[in-house]
């Protein structure tokens, strides 16, 4: 999408802009950053709440692992969790609605019994696992995950699931796979937002073998202890916390080992503003908004964004040697 074009279409309306025509819709209120903030607030507290009343996902964390250990390992974060109204009523999930006040409502039939994901391409045991198999590959663990959306908006999000890790270990990538493409499902009966040319579909996204072996990378199966809301990516989504929240592909049907980079969807929709990689960085800024800060949903005031989403420590070895303003 071209810098000087602002459509109904863009995920990423800078929450400045977003947060400013709110305000100017709640007539009275002062326009200028400090107004920004107070009508963010204002907003986020939704007319109304789509709840989510799902089955649960329990996790089975190591008991013996300290809270220490966690942290050290990145699973938790000492900051507050986000409020789950705000996690089940302010979404992106074109396939339904390109409002992201509206994504609750509108996919809260979406059915996902008998859901199969196939894991296939450059793998010794390709496989199609259903959520069970993938609670079976592994245990579902608890992961206190920060995520920044690349509108200058995060959360503090529980999300339960399966390291992908230990997924890809199940089905054995040949030596030639050096890349994880992703698809979410295509079914326009299901969801209507594919009768739209909102985006190219399906919804695909990808990530570089050993980004999708580290120990961050989730296959989310639940949030807050309950199974994934249909709106949050039902049954199971992707979970990258160093990166933009557009990484996380919602309800997978695929995930193919291949040699080379595959597609994603964003990037193929504006390649100049939305990089294969997309991991957090306050230094590059997007082309129509700057990064180096945040909007904390449920907080007043901005966050200063960190570095790899503060994850720095689990994964700054993948980038070694790169240019993180060539591979944004
Ligand atoms: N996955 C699919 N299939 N379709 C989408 O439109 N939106 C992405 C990502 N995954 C999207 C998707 C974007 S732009 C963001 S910011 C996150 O989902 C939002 O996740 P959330 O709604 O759970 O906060």
């Amino acid at each position: 999408m071209p810098t000087d074009r602002q459509s109904s279409n863009d995920p990423i309306t800078p929450p400045s802009l977003y947060f400013n025509r709110r305000g100017i819709l709640n007539a009275g209120i002062a326009l200028g950053s400090v107004a920004a903030t107070a009508s963010a607030y204002r907003w986020f507290n939704p007319v109304t709440n789509v709840n989510h009343n799902a089955g649960t996902v329990v996790a089975t964390n190591d008991a013996e692992e300290s809270e220490e250990q966690r942290l050290a390992k990145g699973w938790l974060v000492r900051e507050d969790k986000t409020a789950e109204k705000y996690i089940l009523n302010y979404n992106n999930f074109y396939e339904f609605t390109t409002q992201k006040e509206a994504v609750a409502a509108a996919a809260a039939n979406f059915k996902t019994e008998g859901w199969e994901i196939v894991v296939d391409g450059l793998v010794s045991k390709p496989a199609t696992l259903t959520i069970e198999d993938l609670h079976n590959i592994s245990e579902p663990q608890e992961r206190v995950y920060r995520m920044r959306c690349v509108e200058a908006w995060s959360m503090v999000i529980p999300w339960v699931g399966v390291p992908l890790s230990h997924v890809l270990e199940a089905v054995e990538p040949t030596s030639n796979a050096k890349y994880v493409a992703f698809e979410t499902l295509l079914d326009p009966e299901r969801m209507p937002g594919q009768r739209t040319r909102a985006l190219e579909w399906p919804y695909v996204e990808g990530l570089r073998l050993d980004e999708a072996m580290n120990p961050l990378t989730l296959l989310a199966t639940g949030i807050y202890g309950k199974s994934m809301p249909p709106q949050d990516g039902a049954p199971v989504r992707l979970v990258t916390p160093w990166k933009y929240g557009f990484k996380g592909i919602k309800s997978i049907v695929r995930i193919t080992l291949v040699a080379e980079e595959p597609p994603t969807s964003w990037n193929r929709f504006a390649p100049h503003e939305y990089g294969f990689y997309a991991n957090v960085n306050p230094a590059v800024d997007h082309p129509r908004w700057s990064q180096a800060t945040e909007q904390r949903i449920g907080e007043s005031g901005r966050r200063k964004t960190l570095l790899f989403n503060g994850y720095g420590d689990q994964v700054a070895d993948l980038y070694q040697g790169m240019d993180l303003r060539k591979f944004y």
